[in-house]
Order: C-alpha cells, then sequence, then structure tokens
C-alpha cells in the first residue's frame, strides 16, 4: 500500500471530526466571526494530514482501536495549523501563500492570524483534556504534545530557524533546527498515538524514534523542494530558504548528501517500525511518502 493510499483513508474522517471541533463561523459572538472563519480556514484547507494519519496508525500499530486516537489526532493537526499560521508571519517567513491559499495573515490580518494561532493551541488541549481513554495515557498525551510545543521542540525550533538566517550554515544547529521545528511534533504525534492506543513503553518508545526520522526526512525534503520545486507545485512560496538565507540542509550539506541523508532517516525509521506489532508496511510506506512527495 503506497503512503499516498494511506493518507487518503483517512483524510475524511479526521476532516470531518475537525470540522466538528472547531468553533462554527456563526455559532458564537458576532463580532467574533473572523476569528472562527480563520481558525477554520487554517485548519481544513486541504493540507495532507500526515500527522494526524500517523497518529492514528500508531495507535493501531500498538494493538489498539485507531479511532480510539481520533481527539489526540486532531489536537496534533490543530497545533500543526497553529504552527503554519505563525510560520507565515511577516514577522518569521513572510509568505503569503499556504496550501494553494492566501496565507492566514493576507486573508484576516495579522492580529487575527496571530490570535487565531494561539486560540488553536487552547483549542486543541482542550480537545485532547477530553480524549476517551485512561486518565494517565491522556496525560502522557498531553505531556508529549506540550514538550513538543516548546522550548526543546516546535517553538525553540522555529526560534532558532529564524534567528539563524544568514549566518553560516553550521551542521549541528541546522541538525538541532531541524529535529526541533519539525521532528519533535512528528515525535509526539507518534507517540501520543501509541500511548493512546495502549502500547508499552517500549512500543510508544519506537514509534516516538520513528516519527523522529520521519520528521527529520520530512523537513530535509522541504528544504529540496523548497530549492527546486515551483509555488504552483507546492501550494507555497519556492526558492523562499536561499532568499531569506534559511539554514537549511542542502545549505549545510549540499544537496546530493542532504538527499541521501533524508533517504537513510527514512530507513532508520522503517527500522524503528519493525518493532510494533502491527502496521509495520503502512508505517514503512509514510516513511518513504515523506521523502518522494512532491507536495
Ligand atoms: C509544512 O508541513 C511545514 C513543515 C514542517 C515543512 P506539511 O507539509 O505537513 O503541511 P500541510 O499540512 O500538508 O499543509
Ligand atoms: C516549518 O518550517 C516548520 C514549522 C511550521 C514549525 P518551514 O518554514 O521550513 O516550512 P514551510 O516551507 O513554510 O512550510
Ligand atoms: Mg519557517
Ligand atoms: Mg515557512
Amino acid at each position: 500500500v503506497l503512503g499516498s493510499e494511506v493518507l487518503t483513508l483517512w483524510r475524511e474522517i479526521i476532516d470531518k471530526r475537525l470540522e466538528q471541533l472547531l468553533p462554527k463561523e456563526d455559532g458564537g459572538m458576532p463580532q467574533l466571526k473572523s476569528l472562527y472563519q480563520a481558525m477554520r480556514y487554517a485548519c481544513l484547507n486541504p493540507g495532507k494530514r500526515l500527522r494526524p494519519t500517523l497518529c492514528l496508525l500508531c495507535a493501531e500499530a500498538v494493538g489498539g482501536e485507531a479511532l480510539a486516537a481520533i481527539e489526540v489526532a486532531c489536537a496534533v493537526e490543530m497545533i500543526h495549523c497553529f504552527s503554519l499560521i505563525h510560520d507565515d508571519l511577516p514577522a518569521l517567513d513572510n509568505d503569503d501563500l499556504r496550501r494553494g491559499l492566501p496565507s492566514v495573515h493576507k486573508k484576516f490580518g495579522e492580529a487575527v492570524a496571530v490570535l487565531s494561532g494561539d486560540a488553536l493551541i487552547g483549542l486543541a488541549f482542550e480537545v485532547l483534556s477530553r480524549a476517551k481513554g485512561k486518565p494517565e495515557r491522556v496525560l502522557e498525551c498531553l505531556r508529549r504534545l506540550t514538550e513538543a510545543i516548546g522550548v526543546d521542540g516546535l517553538v525553540g525550533g522555529e526560534t532558532l530557524d529564524i534567528l539563524s538566517e544568514g549566518e553560516v550554515p553550521n551542521r549541528e544547529v541546522v541538525q538541532f533546527i531541524h529535529s526541533r521545528k519539525t521532528g519533535a511534533l512528528f515525535a509526539a504525534s507518534c507517540a501520543a498515538g501509541a500511548a493512546i492506543g495502549g502500547g508499552s513503553a517500549g512500543d510508544v518508545q519506537s514509534l516516538h524514534q520513528y516519527g523522529d526520522e520521519l520528521g527529520l526526512a520530512f523537513q530535509i525534503t522541504d528544504d529540496l523542494l523548497n530549492q527546486s520545486s515551483s509555488e504552483n507545485q507546492l501550494g507555497k512560496s519556492a526558492g523562499s530558504d536561499l532568499a531569506r538565507e534559511k539554514m537549511t540542509y542542502p545549505a549545510a550539506f549540499g544537496e546530493d548528501v542532504a538527499r541521501d541523508m533524508a533517504m537513510e532517516a527514512v530507513q532508520r525509521a522503517q527500522q524503528y517500525a519493525l518493532h510494533v506489532p502491527k502496521m509495520q508496511s503502512e508505517l514503512a510506506s509514510l516513511a518513504l511518502f515523506a521523502v518522494e512527495r512532491l507536495s
């Protein structure tokens, strides 16, 4: 089974639940309509839904029911979408296009963009706190996802990404950036799915490592696509990493070595997938998808 087919299989279910969990456009205060709209726009526009799919699959991979992880998966996608809104802001990457559409600040203005991102983090943890499952499992998901966002995760990685613009590429720094800004949320998505699915500590750890390696492969590929693909194909800006002198894998290692490193990370991810009881081939396919994707 192809990675893209696994994604197709789950996308409708994820989108339907996300849609239910997000504020309705007309459901609350009329004055806050643009906030609700921005949250829905950011989350429901056509993304790949790779992180929530991995979360569901990892619940199944440890012998649980995939749908037992649906709330956790939706929380993961909300966190991802908050990170995209803020990543595109003028103060960060200043990108006008996301998922083939105007980025949230272009459509709703900067203030509502910043605040809709904030609101999505809050909503993600509210949804997570209501997830079905044993309280200690829910708590583990909560801890893993908060860690993945914080200074040793996404926000720390994004900060270093911005502060490293224009600096001479340094291999250790770029590894740090990628494992934090992207690897951490992938790892936590997988580990949280495994945790809520009732996995053993060993299985949860294996899937954390799997997600970490997949995330590295995914972000190296993002760097390569930014260099070599087009805005049309990506649905977001191309060539912007060079223009902003970003510290990327191709900048630090060269394009060919970066490509090899991405493939090696996929292979390590696939090795970790062999440690869990089920869904090994689906997990292997999604790891390969991280590098073979065109957008
Ligand atoms: C984009 O992630 C941000 C990166 C970590 C490179 P995705 O490529 O998963 O974004 P969507 O959700 O499909 O738009
Ligand atoms: C994305 O990094 C990482 C996060 C959003 C946390 P990039 O800035 O490289 O991703 P794109 O290319 O804008 O999607
Ligand atoms: Mg960025
Ligand atoms: Mg960006």
